[in-house]
């Protein structure tokens, strides 16, 4: 058994948290789940941490699901509030004022591809498989996958995985538009740290405009996006970034952004 159910790294402003129970395929138990919570709590409020990085322990798996032996035993109640717990942690990771990568480097099922679903971007290796197949417990998704795979991927995906259960591999998901992007197993790290680091040297205020824009948009009429995207668009010029961004450009120079 592993000590501590998630690992934390940082690389300069780009923080990497590892799902570690590498001996049960990073599944999540309550334990993880609260640890991933607390965690995404603190890089929300470190100013010191531009990107989040997730990934699973091991090279097998990102994470294997919901830990079906702690769920083997749940009354109806301790169901809903497992599902519940799970969601919150969903919604916390979705709504984080700053990008979340998902590093898909095995197996995301089930919870597992629920938690990459809640990352704002996902890399997949080419060796990867995601997948929703709660059907073949006798359970549905509870972490919020019928609701994500829905929004992601449209009506037939999400029916396909959720009703037959069958993963699919990375280049599937890729077609479905489940993952942005997949790179062979090897360079998996280094194409991730890589976009992390791009996201990192970016307007971290401008950053969280277009998150709170497409998170907004994602919900809501037209009419109402646009003016949500407008009445950002005008935060921004109170921004020293703004200024330091366009002012960069006129002077033919790189800018420095200061989160300010
Ligand atoms: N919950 C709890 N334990 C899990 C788990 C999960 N979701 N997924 C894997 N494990 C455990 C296994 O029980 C096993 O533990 P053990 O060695 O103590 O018996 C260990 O992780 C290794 O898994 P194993 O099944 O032996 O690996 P495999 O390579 O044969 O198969 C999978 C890999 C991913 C295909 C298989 O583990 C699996 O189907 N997992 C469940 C996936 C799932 O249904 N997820 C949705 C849950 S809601």
């Amino acid at each position: 058994m592993s000590d501590t159910p998630l690992l934390r790294a940082d690389h300069g402003a780009v923080r990497v948290l590892t799902v570690h129970r590498p001996d049960k395929l990073n599944a999540l138990d309550a334990a993880t789940l609260d640890a991933l919570d607390a965690a995404f709590a603190a890089a929300a409020d470190d100013d010191s941490v531009r990107v989040v990085v997730l990934t699973g322990s091991g090279p097998k798996a990102f994470v294997a699901g919901a830990d079906i032996a702690q769920m083997n035993t749940l009354t109806p109640v301790q169901g809903r509030d497992f599902s519940l717990k799970g969601q919150r942690l969903m919604r916390r990771i979705e709504k984080m004022p700053k990008p979340v990568i998902a590093m898909i480097n095995g197996f995301a099922l089930g919870g597992g591809l629920e938690l990459a679903m809640a990352c704002h971007l996902r890399i997949a290796a080419d060796t990867a498989k995601v997948g929703q197949p709660e059907i073949n417990l006798g359970l549905i998704p509870g972490f919020g996958g019928s609701q994500r795979l829905l929004r992601l991927a449209g009506r037939a995906a999400a029916l396909e995985l959720c009703l037959t259960g069958a993963p699919v591999d990375a280049a599937r998901a890729l077609q479905l538009r489940i993952v942005n992007r997949v790179v062979p197993a090897a360079e998996l790290e280094a194409e991730t740290m890589k976009l992390a680091q791009q996201l990192a040297n970016a307007a971290p205020l401008a950053l969280r405009g277009i998150l709170d824009c497409i998170a907004v948009g994602g919900e809501c009429g037209i009419e109402e996006g646009l003016e949500y995207e407008s009445a950002q668009f005008g935060l921004m010029f109170a921004t020293e970034d703004m200024r330091e961004g366009t002012q960069a450009f006129l002077e033919r120079r790189k800018p420095a952004f200061s989160g300010k």
